[in-house]
């Protein structure tokens, strides 16, 4: 399996699965409306109880050897700032990726940081390698757009799923 319990680090982050102990973190950054908008499927208001459904079923998932979800904590402090996902396709060799920081922590640098190591792993560390990696955007979503660039990410046009916009980006 490409992903079961992999930690990923970088200059300032420690990418780690996400695991029970996280949900007051996991609230406070996504029960957010600035965040939870830009977000498919992320519940609004987030409540402890989403929190720990997430967990569980990160941990599933992760036994499956499907979606991967790394918690971004600060790598000295162990502070939970965000979430980075990946999640491979069951019949192609592409893998879709998603992610926040809470707003506390925006601009500091941290998602271009935690997206250029998950890219890095997905595309040439893990074995076998994803070929494609691929987002989906809201076309308003700026820095999102801006960070998928600078880790090399595409466009590849736009597509509207279940009446919502979205730019496709793919590396
Ligand atoms: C998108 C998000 C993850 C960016 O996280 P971040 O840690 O603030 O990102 P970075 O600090 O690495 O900045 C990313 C880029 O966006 C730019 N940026 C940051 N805030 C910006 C703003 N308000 N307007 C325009 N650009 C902005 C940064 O300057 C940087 O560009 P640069 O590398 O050319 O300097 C964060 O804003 C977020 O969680 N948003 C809500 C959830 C979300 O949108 N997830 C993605 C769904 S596709």
């Amino acid at each position: 399996m490409r992903f079961i319990g992999v930690s990923l680090l970088t200059e300032r982050l420690l990418l780690r699965p996400v695991r029970e102990g996280d949900e007051a973190a996991l609230v406070s950054g996504l029960d957010d409306p600035e965040v939870a908008r830009w977000l498919e499927s992320v519940p609004s208001p987030y409540t402890l109880r989403d929190a720990r459904a997430w967990i569980e079923r990160c941990a599933r998932e992760r036994e499956a050897g499907f979606m991967q979800d790394f918690a971004i904590t600060l790598a000295e402090r162990g502070e939970l700032v965000g979430g980075i996902s990946i999640t491979p396709s069951r019949v192609e060799p592409f893998a879709e990726i998603g992610y926040w920081i809470a707003r506390a922590h925006w601009s500091n640098g941290y998602g271009g940081e935690a997206l250029a190591r998950v890219v890095r792993h997905a595309s040439e560390e893990c074995s076998p390698r994803f070929e494609r990696l691929r987002a989906r955007v809201d076309p308003a979503n700026t820095p999102s757009r801006r960070m998928l660039e600078r880790a090399g990410f595409v466009e590849r046009g736009v597509s509207v799923d279940n009446g919502v916009e979205r730019v496709r980006y793919e590396r």
